[in-house]
């Protein structure tokens, strides 16, 4: 794993000279906040040793380097979902990749399905803990100590002072922001009425099919991590509704300026 991750650390040196100190994982249908970006370098998943290869709709796979808000960032266009057939350890390859380039702050954002009550449809979740019992552990195999424990503690996933920060960004420009437990599935499908109750009453109250072993891989390494849910539908809703892809990709659409905005300030504050 190490001799892996230092040929593909040494492929991105070799084509781009600077650190980046801050990582972003854009979610399905939430990708514009690259445009935002100075970009210096742009390298195709499909060229990075050992990198696995995006498939799904709406991802572009590839990773960008350059400025945000005055900080070197490297940003994932297109992230690796487990549903897509990937070993959890695939899926969170590239953090691992980061921080070894320099990054020390992950910023990720998703789509979810909300189940808490108070929760519409277009809203934003800053998630403040999550469940990650129904996904396979990235980290489970033989521990890579140079990367961190074998046992990590795992009070704190979504770090207090980000999540403080953000909070009060959030107030300044005046958008309204949840705060909650994210719960990750691996889908493919949505969850039945009968499992987004379940996810609910454990204490959840938005579930998706990303983030949390990206998660469990930076906070091994000791990176810390901020993330944002922008609810696209609800699970908890009356009989005939259905859900569907194409709806969650609208609704993370026109949420994605109010996300933008946050994460713009946020890498202005660190
Ligand atoms: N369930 C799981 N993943 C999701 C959902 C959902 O309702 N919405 C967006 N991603």
């Amino acid at each position: 794993m190490m001799n892996r991750l230092d040929e593909t650390v040494q492929y991105i040196r070799s084509r781009y000279d600077h650190a980046p100190v801050v990582g972003i994982v854009l979610g399905s249908g939430l990708g514009n906040l690259v445009a935002e970006m100075k970009v210096e370098a742009e390298i195709p998943y499909k060229d990075l040793p050992h990198f696995p290869v995006s498939t799904v709709e709406g991802h572009r796979g590839r990773l960008l380097f350059g400025e945000l808000s005055g900080k070197k960032v490297v940003a994932m266009a297109g992230r690796f979902h487990f549903y897509e057939g990937y070993s959890a350890s695939d899926v969170a390859y590239p953090i691992r990749v980061m921080k070894l380039l320099g990054v020390s702050t992950l910023l990720i954002s998703n789509a979810a399905g909300g189940m808490n009550g108070d929760f519409k449809v277009g809203d934003l979740m800053i998630i403040r803990d999550q469940i990650s019992l129904f996904t396979v552990n990235p980290l489970i195999g033989k521990n890579e100590d140079a990367l961190g424990p074998r046992f990590p503690d795992m009070s704190e996933p979504y770090n207090k002072d980000l999540i403080k920060k953000a909070r009060s960004i959030a107030k300044e420009l005046k958008i309204p922001v949840h705060k909650g437990v994210y719960a990750g599935v691996t889908g493919p499908t949505f969850e039945t009425r009968a499992e987004y109750k379940m996810l609910q009453v454990l204490g959840a109250d938005a579930v998706g099919m990303s983030t949390v072993q990206e998660v469990i891989v930076a906070r091994h390494m000791g990176v810390n991590v901020f993330a944002i849910s922008v609810i696209t539908d609800l699970g908890i809703r009356e009989e005939e509704n259905i859900i569907t892809h194409q709806e969650v990709l609208e609704a993370a659409a026109a949420a994605e300026p109010k996300l933008t905005a946050i994460f713009k300030e946020l890498v202005k504050a660190l």
